[in-house]
């Protein structure tokens, strides 16, 4: 099946690179981009045109860290740092997931505000309940949105209403990798909590299980001083916070993604180079907890993969274009604070974090390239114009600093339309 769709395409190649095709087409085959061109080639041009005008068409939204358990302490905790809001408000909220009947409408919300917001591919945090998992990933597989869904891991240092025996806990991990396998959209990925709520024996029996399926990991790394020193104290011989996973079998080579990593120092950067480990970035919840400004500056002259993220609800805010835009303003501050020793980055690079950076991680995913998905959004801009004739670049800024949802028209996923979910 073939479709062209038609409009000012907008999207990030390369770093530093954008590309914009006023009308142009876009041109779709079995969920995939086989074209994009200012014009349509001659063996195009008996195919249906989707025509929308003078909108915008970008790359789908990916948030590369959020979790699902935590969507309705949105705006909540932000008088707390990380380890005290942990224990006064997420962990109780997680524990109600238990209950199956609050794991749905919890995650009907969610859902919905994922698509509202433009997000079409996410990796997300489930609560440690297999079947409250299952249920998120069958969901999220039926409204035609892509996620990495996992387990959450958590054996120790974790209150009794909300902990795990180490041997059920790699079952249910198990089960529920072989439950969700053949969900449409839907991948599993190995979740240990982080380094704190986790045993030796559960990270290694996690590890072994990536292994024998193949998958990827998520963790938090390196987020909030007082967890720094936790770690350093539970592992005193790991020099270094990333050196625990490592130690367990827990950085898989190009299939990790830590969230976070805002105290990362040089040899812990070196180590994420090294394994090819996606940072995702998290400004909105490094400001709401109080944790501290990631060093992206450092991330990017390493060449570190970053993705952006929600860190929903540490972060409160999910349309990733306000993200985008938190992620600049922090930025620019962290580069007051360094004493202009670099040049800081701006919003369309922060758009390529949110869009091809975190995307790699799924493969083709986040750019309008050829034989990339077929992921994409349709903007109508039409209320932030101005008198000006302005160029697709302004108008992609302008929908990114006072843009929301509500500009988004139309999403696609793997070239299917996706509506409103539940
Ligand atoms: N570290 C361990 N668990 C969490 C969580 O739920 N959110 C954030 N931001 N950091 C964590
Ligand atoms: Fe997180």
């Amino acid at each position: 099946m073939k479709k062209v769709y038609r409009g000012n395409i907008v999207f990030i190649k390369k770093m530093g690179e954008l590309t914009s095709i006023k009308n142009g087409y876009l041109v779709v085959e079995n969920g995939v981009i086989v074209s994009v061109d200012k014009v349509l080639s001659r063996e195009y041009e008996n195919l249906e045109i989707v025509d929308f005008g003078n909108k915008l068409i970008i790359p789908g939204f990916v948030d590369i860290h959020l979790h699902a358990p935590q969507i309705n302490n949105l705006g909540l905790g932000a008088d707390l740092e990380l380890l005290d809001w942990l224990e006064k408000y997420t962990f109780p909220e997680e524990a109600k997931y238990r209950d199956l009947n609050y794991t749905e409408k919890s995650y009907s919300t969610l859902i919905n505000k994922l698509w509202e917001n433009g997000t079409t591919s996410s990796i997300i945090f489930g609560s440690i309940f297999k079947d409250s998992n299952i249920l998120l990933s069958k969901m999220i597989s039926r409204s035609g949105l892509k996620a990495y869904v996992g387990k959450v891991n958590m054996d120790k240092n974790s209150p009794d209403y909300y902990i795990e025996e180490t041997e059920q806990s790699l079952i249910d991990t198990e089960d529920y990798i072989n439950e969700i396998s053949k969900l449409k959209n839907i991948r599993p990925i190995i979740t240990p909590r982080f380094v704190p709520s986790c045993s030796k024996k559960l990270m290694y029996g996690l590890g072994e299980l990536a292994k024998k399926y193949d998958l990827k990991i998520q963790s938090h790394l390196s987020e909030n001083i007082g967890e720094v020193e936790w770690v350093k104290e539970l592992h005193p011989d790991c020099e270094n916070y990333i050196d625990v996973y490592e130690k367990y079998n827990l950085l898989r080579k190009d299939k990790v993604v830590m969230a976070h990593c805002v105290w990362s120092n040089k040899e812990e950067i070196k180590k994420l180079k090294e394994y090819n480990i996606t940072v995702a970035h998290a400004p909105v919840s490094n400001g709401n907890l109080a944790s501290g400004i990631a060093p992206i500056n450092e991330f990017k002259e390493n060449r570190v993969n970053i993705g952006l993220c929600s860190d929903l609800s540490g972060g409160h805010e999910l349309f990733l274009g306000k993200v985008i835009k938190e992620a600049e303003t922090f930025g620019k501050l962290k580069w007051i604070n360094d004493k202009n020793k670099y040049n800081y980055l701006t919003t369309l690079d922060y758009f390529y974090f949110a869009t091809k950076g975190s995307g790699k991680f799924f493969g083709n995913v986040g750019s309008l390239e050829e034989n990339y998905d077929a992921d994409f959004l349709v903007i109508d801009d039409s209320d932030l114009s101005d008198l000006n004739d302005r160029s697709l670049d302004e108008r992609l800024k302008r929908f990114i600093y006072l843009g929301n949802g509500k500009n988004i028209i139309a999403r696609y996923v793997n070239g299917i339309k996706i509506e409103k979910p539940f």
